[in-house]
Formats: C-alpha cells, sequence, structure tokens
C-alpha cells in the first residue's frame, strides 16, 4: 500500500500578501531597524516572503524609548521618502506603536495622544519581569474609551505560563491577543514555543505578526514549518489578520 506522506507547511507559505501589523521597521528611533537602509532591506527580504503591507510599531517606553506622535511622523516620513526614491511599493505602510503599559502610558491615555494600528485598535506590551499592577485597569479604560486593545505576544511574559487565568480575565474584558511568529519555533526558548502553541491551539490568540526587529528574525521566520495540530489555526489568524488590516 502507499502511504502519501504530506510535508508540513512553512509558515511564510501562508502569507500571500500578508500585512504585518507589529514591526519596527521605522528607522532610528528604537531597538529596531537604525536607519533607513535597514528598514529598506527589512522590508525588501519581507516582502519576498509575501508580506506586502506594514503598520511600524516603534516602542513608547518611558524610559527607554520615549517616542511620540512627532518622533514616529518624523521617523515615518523619512521612511516613506527613501522607498518612494527606492520605487518600492507596498499594498500599505502605516504607522502606530507599541505601547508599553506603565505610569506615562496612563498619562498619554489621559490625554488622548496615542497612535492607532487602524480605527480603534491600539497594540500593548507589558514588562517581560513583573506584570504591572494597573494593567486590568488600563485595559478596561482603553476598552472605557471605546479602544480595542491588542497585547502583543502574550506566550512571552512568562509570568502569565503559571497564571493563564489572567489572559482569561483580560480576553473576558474584551483585549485581543496577537502572538508573534518567533514563537512557533524555538527562538524565545522552549517554554515560550510552547505557551505559544498552547494559545493558538486553545484560540487565545486573536492576531499574528512577526514583531521583526532586525533580518535575524525574518531569516528563522523563514525556517518555521509548522507543527500540523496548529496549522489550521495559523491559516484562521493570518486570514483574520488579513482581513482586518488589509
Ligand atoms: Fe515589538
Amino acid at each position: 500500500m502507499l502511504t502519501i506522506f504530506r510535508r508540513n507547511k512553512r509558515l511564510v507559505d501562508l502569507f500571500n500578501n500578508f500585512i504585518d501589523i507589529h514591526c519596527h521597521i521605522m528607522p532610528g528611533i528604537d531597538d529596531g531597524a537604525k536607519n533607513v537602509e535597514a528598514s529598506y532591506y527589512l522590508i525588501k527580504k519581507a516582502q519576498s516572503l509575501g508580506i506586502t503591507g506594514f503598520i511600524g510599531t516603534p516602542h513608547v517606553m518611558a524610559d527607554l524609548y520615549p517616542n511620540t506622535p512627532q518622533t514616529i511622523g518624523a521617523s515615518f516620513d523619512e521612511l516613506k521618502e527613501h522607498l518612494l526614491q527606492q520605487k518600492v511599493e507596498l499594498s500599505w505602510l502605516g504607522v502606530a506603536a507599541e505601547y508599553q503599559i506603565d505610569s506615562e502610558f496612563e498619562v498619554l491615555l489621559n490625554n488622548k495622544n496615542l497612535l492607532f494600528l487602524h480605527e480603534n485598535y491600539i497594540l500593548v506590551e507589558l514588562p517581560f519581569l513583573q506584570v504591572p499592577m494597573n494593567v486590568e485597569r488600563i485595559v478596561q479604560q482603553l476598552i472605557d474609551n471605546g479602544y480595542q486593545p491588542i497585547l502583543a505576544h502574550p506566550e512571552r511574559y512568562r509570568y502569565f505560563h503559571q497564571q493563564k487565568h489572567v489572559l482569561d480575565v483580560l480576553k473576558n474584558m474584551g483585549c485581543k491577543l496577537q502572538v508573534n511568529a518567533l514563537s512557533l519555533s524555538q527562538y524565545y526558548g522552549k517554554s515560550i514555543h510552547k505557551m505559544a502553541l498552547d494559545l493558538v491551539e486553545e484560540n487565545y490568540i486573536d492576531f499574528i505578526a512577526t514583531d521583526m526587529h532586525h533580518q535575524q528574525h525574518l531569516a528563522n521566520i523563514t525556517e518555521i514549518m509548522l507543527n500540523k495540530k496548529i496549522e489550521k489555526n495559523i491559516e484562521e489568524l493570518v486570514h483574520d489578520t488579513k482581513s482586518i488590516f488589509c
């Protein structure tokens, strides 16, 4: 009897005009692309993998990267100008931010001085060492303001690995969750890989993005083979991300 084994799919095979809603391609303002040439090469490489739209999301962190709509806007203008000169055509190029939930974020929120991915969608992240006391209050405040928070890479916060119920609370409040493509490999370590697979399989996750900072991230994303157990779920995440943001 002839048995035909179907090969596992590569993650990038699903992209096909994908839009990346979390990436550090804005030049010179965070730990992502150092300058406009680095941004250009990241975009060209991502394009070759089927990512044709981008919403750059530089960090906004009070202590490390105190970016403002002005610093982000200036970086965005520089990138747009360079891409125009290089005749790079994209399906979409937008800019927003990845806001760390800290005390300064409350000030920005109160002043309504925020950048959105699209409509009312706003990308937030948490510190890696300790869950902030105010996370539920801030998420509630975002929702009360009519915003749609998306928590970046929940699988990367190790304090959630033993406390998935906190993610249940955030989800029940209306917060969406975005998994990093690289978490579908062991790039960030075994426990983060396992948490990502569990969250995807248990339908916690709403969106997928690269969170790319440099070329090595894209090289690693290219290598990711999808575990058959979650292939369908990932197809849906790619589809859902495209359908909201493309
Ligand atoms: Fe990020």
